[in-house]
């Protein structure tokens, strides 16, 4: 059985599986019970499954457990602690910006990479950022509320 090793959250963890084209979602989820990403559509469509390689935000449903082997992955549950939260999950908690919260997951870590390359975006560049993360309840006028505050601390 081949095996793959992945970075994730910055720990090595190597794997054993059946098949190098199975989507890393699901290497995450049902291999390192790693939660936060989501499973929505999986066809690249809704974000839910959005984690961070390599500084991008990336649609981990689509992309295979085999290319990211030497990359540097980031999940939701490396981003922050209950203690020490990143400052777009501060941000989402203060301004209620979540209803059923399938796709918080995929808003938060698009949010991330954004301020992580450009810490101060307008709402023009954080629209854009989050273009591919769909949310059912309509709650992206509280996202996007919730996204120019953590850009503005
Ligand atoms: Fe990956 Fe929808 S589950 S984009």
């Amino acid at each position: 059985m081949p095996s793959v090793t992945l970075r994730v959250n910055g720990r090595a963890q190597t794997l054993d599986i059946d098949d190098p084209a199975m989507p890393l979602l699901y290497a995450l989820r049902d291999d390192l019970g790693l939660h936060g990403p989501k499973f929505g559509c999986g066809l690249g469509q809704c974000g839910a499954c959005t984690v961070i390689v390599d500084g991008e935000a990336v649609r981990s449903c689509q992309m295979p457990v085999s290319a990211a082997q030497g990359k540097e992955i980031g999940t939701l549950e490396g981003l922050g602690t209950p203690d020490a939260l990143h400052k777009v999950q501060a941000a989402f908690i203060e301004e209620q910006a979540a209803q059923c919260g399938y796709c918080t997951n995929g808003m938060i870590m698009s949010a991330a990479a954004l301020l992580a390359k450009t810490p101060h975006p307008d709402e023009t560049q954080v629209r854009e950022a989050l273009a591919g993360n769909l949310c059912r309840c309509g709650t992206h006028v509280r996202v996007l509320r919730a996204v120019m505050r953590a850009a503005n601390v």
